[in-house]
């Protein structure tokens, strides 16, 4: 099949679904009706920079650069014909045809276009550019301060979807979740976006917005750790876990305090554990609960703990905030990567009865696996009784990462 110069500029401009986002947001696909599907790659100011044919790929070479795009433009009919006669054969019979046109440039006006179509989109109460693609039932919402990439929602409604106390999955796909929470008000939820901006910094966190009252888009970060454990008795590798213990101490050093880490609140996909939960975040500019409020999960705390929270003492209060994420970072680890019996006494653990741990042969085993030698003691007296025995250094310097 042959285009003329006009039937490709009609239908990228009256079906502006040939050009679609993907899941990355440097990247562009663009389908021809000729069956022929391009990518587009943008550099930070959002041009064009290079085209990629995709199929069938030995054909059109491995890139396409611009410079090629406005050699092409340039040069008479017959040279340009020659080079894509070189590169692609069908691509040259389009080029022919259209007298001069050619892909790559059709596809920057293109983009062009589609850039312009969004900068004159009206931001929503979220401040979100809301563009919806009719043919393929996608929504896009791109942050209009170009911060933050871009969130979509999942092709698929979920029946039965995985939920919080708060909110549940109602549709998702490998890159997407959609979630509802009926009981947050606007104000609320705006103030959670502006919390997941404080941490979007860290890569740990997975990128979640409200973008619409009560629904929360939010990237895929695979599987509920509890889940995976409680259904399939699933083990993950310590190594799973390394980005967020880096990412914790990073996070203490700023005064930022999880407040709720857990095996429900943490996913896991390609081998990398995040966090999902922001509701009892703390950090100097705010929350939603209080920074003296005691909030948690009962498994994951001490009453030690606990009573350093309520000593209405800030530098205390921060101590226990840290020392308190490090324990449920370890129970977390534990629970996730130890055996079974381990799993089950990190569940027992009874926070606001005991000081800390009782610790059993399990735990020993974990650490003489999972600890430092040299920091091996002082880890296990850390979980039997972290007010009186803080850790000597940020959870990631102690674990042997490379066993
Ligand atoms: N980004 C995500 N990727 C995968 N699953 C998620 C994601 N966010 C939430 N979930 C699933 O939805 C459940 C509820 O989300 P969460 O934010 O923990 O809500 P709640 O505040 O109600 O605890 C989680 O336990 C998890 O199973
Ligand atoms: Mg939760």
């Amino acid at each position: 099949m042959i285009l003329t110069s006009r039937q490709i500029h009609q239908h990228i401009t009256t079906k502006h679904n040939a050009l679609q986002t993907t899941d990355n947001s440097n990247e562009f696909t663009l389908t021809l009706p000729v069956k022929k599907v391009y990518r587009v790659l943008v550099d930070a100011d959002g041009k064009a920079t290079s085209v990629i044919r995709e199929n069938p790929k030995q054909l059109f070479g491995a890139k396409c650069k611009t410079s090629i795009a406005n050699f092409l433009s340039k040069s008479n009919n017959a040279k340009a014909l020659k080079v894509l006669q070189k590169m692609d054969i069908d691509c040259g019979q389009i080029i022919n045809e259209c007298n001069k046109e050619n892909a790559v440039t059709t596809i920057q006006a293109a983009f062009r276009g589609f850039v312009a179509r969004r900068s004159l989109t009206p931001e929503n109460d979220f401040g979100f550019k809301k563009m919806t693609n009719e043919n393929h039932g996608r929504t896009y919402y791109f942050d209009s301060t170009k911060e933050n990439p871009h969130l979509r929602t999942p092709d698929h409604p979920i029946k039965y979807g995985s939920a919080g106390a708060f909110k549940t999955v109602t549709h998702a796909d490998s890159s997407f979740v959609q979630l509802s929470n009926p009981s947050i008000s606007l104000e609320a939820a705006k103030n959670e976006n502006k919390l997941a901006d404080e941490l979007s910094q860290f890569s740990s966190v997975c990128h979640s917005r409200y973008v619409e009252d009560k629904t929360v888009l939010a990237r895929n970060g695979g599987s509920e750790i509890a889940d995976q454990r409680r259904k399939y008795n699933r083990k993950f590798p310590v190594e799973s876990f390394r980005l967020a213990c880096q990412d914790l101490a990073a996070m203490h050093n700023l005064d930022i305090y999880m407040r709720d880490i857990k095996p429900e609140n943490m996913v896991i996909k390609d081998g990398v554990a995040r966090h999902i939960d922001l509701d009892f975040v703390t950090t100097p500019n705010g929350g939603t609960y209080p920074f003296e409020q005691v909030c948690g999960t009962p498994y994951m705390v001490t009453r030690g703990l606990i009573k350093e929270r309520e000593s209405g003492d800030k530098e205390r209060i921060k101590k226990a905030l840290k020392s308190g994420d490090q324990f449920a970072m370890l129970q977390t680890m534990m629970y996730a990567t130890g055996g079974s019996k381990l799993s089950y006494q990190v569940r027992r653990h009874d926070g606001i009865g005991k000081v800390g741990v009782a610790i059993t042969g399990a735990h020993r085993d974990w650490a003489r696996d999972n600890i430092l030698p040299q920091h091996k003691n002082h880890v296990l007296k850390f979980l039997a009784n972290p007010t009186a025995s803080p850790l000597p250094a940020p959870l990631h310097l102690l674990i042997k990462w490379d066993n």
